[in-house]
């Protein structure tokens, strides 16, 4: 029996995935239908049968969609067994509308006075509908934050919408059904709007607000049909009304403040007496930069329980949620009417168990409600979310019940695709860590930590976790929105900025005038290695294409600032940040930056040969690879001696010039040992930091020292991956000695508790420990490379990843020095499978069982 999954369509194109209870399953064929019929009596678009085996990402070659519609696409695929899907069920696209269609305003509540206002405001209009419909669509979007509800009911599910993007070229519009929500008669439309990115406090510590403007702004068309093939059109115009309401202050760092008593009952729906609300006004904004959402949107992902109720020496009552996260509390409240809640968040106890702000810094991270006198008042925050594990209670009407508190997490909507398990409890942590990282930081766009005044898009983070993030989560989408931000915000020289959305250019430090100084290696590197991570796991080559003049670009622009266009050491760099090497109280690591920088710009240079090979670009292809060879010449004279020795004695430089194959043959042995002997000067531990980090374990592995690999994986001692478990982290930290060993912090002025930069290490727990891995040849795992490394006496290790083929999955285990291993692969791909002895055997889709001797 063939049958098809899990099939999506979005701006890369269609996709399945199939099933079948045979083996070695390829697909010979595949054939696209898309229709204006559910029922599919005609359709629009056909390929007819196409013998192919691609099941990911495909294109739909000369595929117009009609705009403002309702399409209904199925496909159907015959495999090497001679056996048919049958039709998949229909699924449905709502297409978008053109340009010229838009006919709602940007309307605003509010006037330049609100610059520093952080309201929540309501936004209302009533319409009538006359005869039945057949289904409507409403399209909507916000300068700020917004929340639409159409007759009471709140519309879709989707959290802080349209989400952070470069707001003066691309805003984000979101799209939903809501023909259910409409009814014949008299129907009401309404919006809350805040903040949020748009006007609110961004990057506290330059103190910047309204960056993209001082009011905000709702935007609504709502498409409606009726049997006859009649339309109505609802818009935001100058007819609609605003008024306060409920939401005092709202603002992503700062917390909410919410009076209960100021509820305007029935503002979203019809009939309601909207005498004394004020008119909204129009503002201009150019419907070019209106885009259908192309990433997840926001939205809860899991409710937790409060797991202790702490009263800390200094007399606070804290809820301990026992993780974490990343989100609000809801809660539900009894009381008089004017009673307050206040409630503080935090992510970790100081020394002496007291609740500890300071990491903070100036995010405020405060909920205020106060009761309208109702039983059982439930609250959510609306415009705002925290990061946090501890919640002081500072003020309650009557007893703090546990039961009346839960942690809500949100994240972009990404399927978790992996699974990581083995004998070794600190890794199963560290995984968890990694993952809850992820989670934390993956909201809307790729953040550094999500609890101090910052939560920013930091492009020097996201490079370095790419690649794992893709083992944990379907980040495809998520990638390709926020690098189509990227481009946006790359300079005309090809620089790209250290925060995607760009508000920091120019800002950085006090002395940043000239351009450069907001472009540094490792941080705009992310133009390059997020595409190409983004490629390895999923082999989509639209989203590649669409990243390829940007690559180029950046290339380029280091090419234009290096000395002799190959060593780039003329400009300000952040180098190994936060490495432990570096001198007390500086984020700067010991390594030396022209060393990085140009290590980088040679991994870069060569990712984008690749990419043009891959494009087609062969006259580039060529070029860019010469130019590699040139830098790492250049390189090899720059930075070793002429015996083989690293100018830059500290581990990041060593592991870089092995990572990125920029030692010469005759000085690795000795770059080998010169890494080994760095490790064992100190004691057998890392001093990494953000850029040397994420490579440490795989190039010792990779390097014939797997040993080294484990040992380094597995202390437990500060400072290390695992050291971090030990002091109680649920998430991994910005800085190694987060918290030092006698239980005093690094400073409070950049020390952050959910920073995945150092969870860069879970592409090797998937890679090596477990051993599923792309080929780099067929990636997007259309042929699979299963080979397991084991090691660090870890006696079993389970591991899944749903490719984009679907499940491919490794069971090992080590008995009586036998190891054992069981796989899983799926359907349209293949693997070789090499064992720990070195035997490969090259297999098709199915289940599969070996063993082999292994010296414990
Ligand atoms: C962020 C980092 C970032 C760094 C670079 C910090 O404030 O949290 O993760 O990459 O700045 O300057």
């Amino acid at each position: 029996m063939l049958s098809l999954s899990h099939l999506g369509y979005d701006s890369s194109g269609f996709s399945w995935i199939i099933e079948s209870d045979r083996t070695n399953v390829v697909q010979t064929m595949y054939q696209l239908q898309v229709s204006l019929h559910q029922d599919f009596t005609s359709s629009f678009y056909d390929t007819g049968e196409i013998s192919s085996c691609s099941s990911v990402c495909v294109p739909a070659v000369g595929l117009d969609l009609p705009s403002s519609e309702t399409v209904y696409w199925r496909v159907k695929v015959w495999d090497n067994h001679d056996e048919d899907s049958g039709w998949s069920d229909p699924q449905v696209i709502i297409t978008n509308p053109n340009q010229k269609e838009w006919k709602a305003k940007f309307i605003t509540p509010e006037t330049s006075e609100d610059a520093s206002l952080a309201k929540g405001k309501l936004l209302r209009k009533e319409f009538d509908i006359d005869s039945e419909i057949t289904r409507a669509t409403v399209y909507a979007t916000a300068l700020g934050i917004y929340e639409l509800h159409i007759n009471g009911q709140r519309v879709g599910d989707a959290l802080l919408t349209p989400g952070w993007t470069e707001y003066e070229e691309r805003l984000l519009y979101q799209t939903w059904d809501v023909t259910a929500l409409l009814k014949k008669g008299k129907n009401a439309v309404g919006a809350v709007l805040g903040s949020g990115w748009y006007k609110g406090d961004l990057a506290g510590w330059l103190g910047r607000r309204n960056i993209y403007g001082d009011r905000n702004a709702f935007f609504m068309q709502l498409d409606i049909r009726y049997e006859n093939d009649k339309k109505q059109v609802e818009i935001t115009n100058d007819n609609w009304k605003h008024s306060d309401g409920p939401i005092i202050f709202s603002e992503l760092y700062h917390g909410e403040t919410y009076d209960a008593r100021e509820e305007k009952h029935g503002w979203n729906t019809a009939d309601y007496n909207d005498n004394s609300w004020t008119k909204a006004e129009v503002l201009d904004v150019d419907y070019k930069k209106l885009a259908p959402q192309d990433g997840q949107l926001v939205k809860r992902q899991d409710i937790l329980p409060v797991k202790e109720i702490i009263v800390t020496p200094e007399g606070e009552t804290v809820l301990d949620f026992g993780q974490n996260l990343v989100g609000w509390v809801r809660f539900t409240v009894s009381g008089k009417k004017g009673d307050t809640v206040k409630l503080r968040h935090a992510e970790v106890l100081d020394h002496n168990g007291n609740f500890y702000t300071a990491n903070m810094r100036d995010a405020r991270n405060e909920i205020l409600y106060m009761l309208k006198g109702d039983k059982n008042e439930v609250f959510e925050p609306h415009f705002t979310f925290q990061g946090f594990r501890y919640v002081s209670v500072d003020e309650w009407p009557g007893t703090i019940n546990p039961e009346d508190f839960k942690a809500v997490v949100i994240h972009s909507d990404m399927n978790r695709v992996g699974e990581f398990e083995c004998s070794h409890e600190l890794l199963n942590k560290l995984h968890h860590n990694i993952l809850w990282g992820l989670k934390g930081n993956f909201v809307d766009i790729p953040t550094d930590c999500p609890q101090r005044d910052e939560r920013l898009g930091w492009t020097g983070d996201a490079q370095v976790f790419a690649r794992t993030s893709t083992y944990l989560m379907d980040t495809r989408t998520f990638f390709i929105k926020w690098l189509r931000d990227l481009r946006i915000s790359q300079k005309e020289s090809g620089a790209v900025p250290h925060v995607v959305p760009d508000i920091l250019s120019g800002k950085f430090t006090e002395d940043d005038v000239n351009e450069n100084v907001d472009s540094v290696s490792g941080w705009g590197d992310a133009a390059v290695i997020c595409p190409w991570a983004m490629w390895l796991a999923y082999g989509d080559k639209k989203a590649l294409g669409e990243c390829y003049e940007s690559m180029k670009a950046w290339v380029d622009f280091i090419r234009n600032r290096a000395t002799d266009g190959l060593i780039w050491n003329t400009d300000f760099q952040l180098g190994d940040w936060v490495a432990l090497d570096a001198k007390e109280g500086s984020y700067f690591g010991a390594t030396a930056t022209d060393l990085i920088a140009t290590a980088y710009y040679a991994k870069s240079t060569e990712i984008l040969a690749k990419t043009a090979e891959i494009l087609g670009f062969y006259d580039d292809k060529v070029s860019y690879e010469s130019l590699l060879k040139n830098i790492k010449d250049a390189y090899a004279k720059e930075f070793f001696s002429h015996t083989g020795r690293l100018v830059s004695p500290t581990q990041t430089a060593h592991i870089l010039s092995l990572a990125f194959d920029m030692t010469p043959e005759d000085y690795k042995k000795r770059t080998i040992q010169g890494l080994l002997k760095l490790i064992e000067d100190n004691d057998g531990h890392l001093t990494t930091g953000f850029l040397g980090t994420p490579y440490f374990c795989q190039v010792l592995a990779d390097n014939g020292c797997l040993k080294n690999a484990y040992d380094l994986l597995l202390k437990e001692d500060y400072p290390s991956w695992l050291y971090q478990i030990t002091k109680g982290a649920t998430t991994v930290w910005e800085h190694w000695d987060g918290i030092k060993p006698d239980g005093s912090m690094w400073s409070d002025k950049m020390n952050s508790f959910n920073h995945y930069a150092y969870g860069s290490v879970g592409e090797f727990l998937y890679r090596v420990v477990a051993g599923i891995d792309t080929d780099l040849e067929r990636t997007g795992y259309k042929h699979i490379v299963i080979k397991p490394q084991p090691g660090g006496g870890i006696t079993h290790t389970r591991a899944k990843v749903l490719t984009p083929y679907g499940d491919a999955s490794i069971k090992w285990d080590i008995k009586n020095s036998v190891f054992s291993l069981n796989a899983v692969i799926p359907h349209n791909s293949s693997a070789t499978i090499t064992m720990p002895d070195g035997t490969k055997n090259d297999v098709g889709s199915g289940a599969y069982s070996f063993s082999c001797k292994i010296d414990q």
